[in-house]
């Protein structure tokens, strides 16, 4: 940088065009994320099982062990209401799925209803890019409205570095380790409980 600017004083009438002239494009790190979040839809479940098969056979961020049919997925899209504890959201990117945040049954035991688990997955080559704190916000966004909802969980298999960050940013805090909670892929992995304690 000094190099440039003894190069400009030794050129001041460059130096002049070089400090009005504007930036030729906006560098890719400052470009505004036109990324959409709105409700998940029946026709999303393709995209989201392959989202969730990825990581369902490449990761222990999951704890699911067999990849998911349609079938499945149609399923479990039946359980979310626009209203009630269980919500889906996804993101998209010029016209693309490329993750979603939902919240869902906890725990089978009725006392646990008015506690939900979040989960929030984004298609691999869209992570890092503020999506995941753009769709996980709006879920806990809409989870705040609904009277029904007390806690929401979040179980992060340790590390995940981006989503521990993402957690701590949205007001969860540690509730506690499930040590060597969970066993896949050969090995035995810790599990962080974040809980988040809805205003109302
Ligand atoms: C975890 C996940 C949802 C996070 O979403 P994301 O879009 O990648 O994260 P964001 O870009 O919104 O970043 C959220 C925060 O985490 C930080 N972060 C993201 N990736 C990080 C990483 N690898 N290491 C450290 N911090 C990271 C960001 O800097 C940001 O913090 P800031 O707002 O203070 O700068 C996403 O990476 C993902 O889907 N990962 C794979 C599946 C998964 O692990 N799901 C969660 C299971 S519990």
């Amino acid at each position: 940088m000094a190099e440039l600017v003894d190069a400009l004083d030794s050129k001041s009438s460059f130096r002049k065009e070089v400090r009005v002239r504007p930036p030729l494009r906006v560098p890719f790190f400052i470009q505004p994320l036109n990324a959409i979040i709105r409700r998940g839809r029946e026709s999303d479940m393709p995209a989201l099982r392959d989202i969730i098969n990825y990581y369902i056979t490449e990761s222990v961020v999951t704890f699911e062990m067999v990849e998911m049919s349609l079938e499945n997925r149609k399923t479990w899209f039946t359980q979310f209401t626009e209203d009630g504890r269980y919500q889906l959201l996804v993101a998209e990117l010029d016209g693309e799925v490329v993750g979603y945040a939902a919240s869902l049954r906890f725990h089978l035991r009725p006392a646990y209803a008015p506690s939900v688990m979040t989960s929030i997955y984004l298609h691999p080559n869209h992570t890092g890019k503020g999506i995941g704190k753009k769709v996980y916000s709006a879920l806990m966004d809409e989870l705040e409205k609904v009277d029904e909802v007390h806690r929401a969980y979040g179980l992060v298999v340790l590390p995940n570095p981006g989503s521990e960050k993402l957690h701590e940013n949205l007001g969860f805090q540690i509730a506690g380790l499930l040590h060597e909670g969970g066993y896949k892929f050969g090995k035995y992995h810790d599990v962080r409980m974040y809980e988040h304690r809805l205003e109302k």
